[in-house]
């Protein structure tokens, strides 16, 4: 009797990972952009560019297990705010806030839903696909020196400021509104 309802636990878990992994990767095609976290170095580079105060509002658009945002949090003590469609990495990030106790919210929403007015750092590291229209939202919304760090991807239309060789041939790109 005990095997059995182990077994069937077993099965149970295996089924909702296999769900929760098809959710999700179903979820990048239609994003058109793939939960693929920042690597550590380019973390570190990306935090390396801020020098926030308390009242900094910190965006990352699209930010996965919110790994840059714990950081920051760990870093500098402010919490900041994500969005993320996808839901594995979604509940990677819930699990992570309830169990370390952040105070980053994450948002499940569509990047596009975020208000920027009052942005002060923006994180991205998206594809070409969608990154027009971020950039279009950036010049629309946010205000004046609104700093963008750019993983990999460069970002039309925005003042670049510095670009920061960064893991693999990868680089880092920093802009200002
Ligand atoms: C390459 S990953 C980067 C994750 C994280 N920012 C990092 O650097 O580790 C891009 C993430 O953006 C999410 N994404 C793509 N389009 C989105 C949208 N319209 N709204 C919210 N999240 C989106 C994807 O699900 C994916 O997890």
């Amino acid at each position: 009797m005990l095997f059995q309802i182990i077994y069937w636990i077993i099965i149970g878990l295996i089924l909702f990972g296999i769900l929760i992994f098809g959710v999700s990767f179903t979820q990048s095609l239609i994003n058109k952009v793939p939960y693929l976290p920042s690597r550590k170095k380019n973390v570190q580079i990306m935090l390396d560019q801020i020098t926030p105060s308390k009242n900094s509002k910190i965006y990352d658009l699209g930010c996965g297990d919110g790994k840059i945002l714990f950081q920051i949090e760990s870093k500098f003590g402010i919490p900041g705010i994500g969005y993320e469609l996808s839901l594995l990495p979604y509940l990677i990030s819930k699990l992570k806030t309830l169990l370390l106790k952040y105070k980053t919210k994450i948002y499940f929403q569509n990047l596009f839903n975020a208000n920027l007015n009052n942005a002060d750092y923006i994180f991205i590291y998206l594809t070409p696909s969608i990154i027009q229209k971020v950039s279009n939202k950036i010049l629309k919304e946010c205000k004046l020196n609104t700093v963008i760090i750019s993983n990999t991807f460069k970002v039309p239309n925005l003042k670049l400021i510095k670009t920061i060789a960064g893991t693999n041939s990868t680089k880092i790109y920093v802009y200002k509104k």
